[in-house]
């Protein structure tokens, strides 16, 4: 199975650079033997859709409302972002986690709504640092899946569903300093086991915190670790087209 590479551009382009560096991509990703997935803001989605990118890598959207339809002022549907070109949606991330305050309910109800729709899910799960230094990693994490996987079955789900867990350290994402590999690893494989109970499939786990060109083919490396979720490095071309 080819190890997936996704790059979060979060916030931090406009329409023009999101669109000048999918169209790079384009070119740069011919030869990967990865499965890359492009998440640019919801603007970019469709027009990078539209612009006529290849087969290279996917579309995912960096969030999605709880519900399918109704009364939610400024909200994005995932029904629109599948119609628009998304496949994939990042739910739970900790910056989201953090400054929107989404709490294991609502990013459930964002995971039921995402495979309801049809869209694949990127769900992100993680400690910060004090968590980590009270060495309450594992609860943490086990909470985080117990709460945004409940009532989650991918046996149940319409065929294709897939929820891809992407262990991000709170303190390691855009810190510069990367979990250790091994580390990581374990991580990685006690989600795996956790995961799979709740969704009675063995989910793909991937590493996101800090990921650079020096310690990329490290956690690529682990057998637990299926991917990297990528966000700076992910803004710029060259770096991220020598990872994937
Ligand atoms: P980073 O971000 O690679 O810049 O640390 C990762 C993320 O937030 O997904």
């Amino acid at each position: 199975m080819p190890k997936i590479i996704i790059a979060n551009w979060k916030m931090k382009l406009s329409v023009e650079e999101s669109l000048r560096l999918a169209s790079k991509l384009n070119v740069g990703l011919v030869k990967s033997h990865r499965q890359v997935i492009v998440c640019p803001d919801f603007v970019s989605l469709p027009l990078i859709a539209a612009s006529g990118f290849s087969d290279n890598f996917s579309l995912g959207a960096q969030d999605c409302a709880i519900k399918n339809n109704g009364a939610l002022t400024g909200e994005v549907s995932s029904s629109t972002l599948k119609e628009v070109g998304a496949t994939y949606v990042i739910l739970g991330h900790s910056e989201r986690r953090q400054l929107q305050k989404e709490d294991d309910v609502t990013i459930n109800e964002k995971v039921l709504a995402a495979l309801e729709a049809g869209l694949k899910v990127i769900l992100c799960v993680g400690e910060s640092a004090k968590e980590k230094a009270a060495k309450e990693t594992k609860k943490v994490i086990l909470k985080q899946l117990k709460g945004a996987l409940k009532n989650v079955s991918l046996k149940k789900s319409p065929k294709g569903a897939e929820v891809l867990i992407a262990y991000e350290p709170i303190w390691a994402i855009g810190s510069g300093e990367a979990m250790a590999a091994e580390g990581a690893a374990e991580i990685a494989a006690y989600i795996i086991k956790e995961g799979e109970k709740l969704l009675s499939k063995r989910p793909q786990v991937l590493y996101g915190g800090s990921v650079d060109v020096k310690n990329a083919a490290l956690f690529l490396k682990q057998k637990s670790i299926s991917g990297l979720l990528v966000g700076g490095l992910s803004l710029e071309a060259e770096g991220f087209l020598s990872i994937c």
